[in-house]
């Protein structure tokens, strides 16, 4: 296993839609595998394929080591959201924008279909912090970021700052 760098705003790879996962291959699972370590090496609770420069359907989550410091991880090959319903708020940071933080709503509830790493269809139904994750892992196989997701009085506080923050 090996950790991969993280791709930072604003690479190219974080705008593009990423293309399903079409075979589970070897390769895919050490893919897996390093986005693991690399997830929990960085201290997130989630991470997508994208981010770390591989265009592809691919999230692994991990929100209770985060609350509990136990593992709760979830790998889900080619997430869709089917249904969801309500609103949450809450403060999220994305590992692809360092020292970055914003309310961002969501919703509260999700139900999430994919498959695991054995080919299996897996279905989660999810609310907190796990539900927030997931919405934020797969905006990210959309090419969508945080700054994507910000209302105009925060895109307006935040103008010009931002990239300061990132030089
Ligand atoms: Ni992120």
């Amino acid at each position: 296993m090996s950790i991969l760098s993280i791709k930072t705003y604003p690479a190219r790879v974080l705008k593009e839609k990423a293309e399903a996962v079409k075979s589970i291959d070897g390769r895919l699972q050490q893919l897996i595998e390093n986005m693991i370590e690399t997830m929990y090496d960085a201290s997130g609770v989630g991470l997508a394929a994208p981010q770390v420069g591989v265009s592809k359907r691919l999230i692994v989550i991990d929100t209770a080591y985060r609350e509990q410091g136990k593992s709760g991880l979830v790998v889900i090959i080619n997430p869709e959201i089917v249904y969801q319903e309500g609103q949450a708020g809450g403060i999220e940071g994305c590992l692809s924008l360092p020292r970055f933080t914003v309310a961002v709503d969501r919703s509260a509830r999700v139900y999430v279909r994919g498959i695991d790493v054995d080919g299996n269809p897996v279905e989660i139904e999810s609310t907190g912090l796990f539900s927030r994750a997931l919405q934020h892992e797969i905006d990210h196989l959309n090419g969508v970021l945080l700054i994507d997701r910000l209302n105009p009085v925060q895109k307006q506080n935040l103008s010009g700052s931002f990239l300061k923050l990132n030089q």
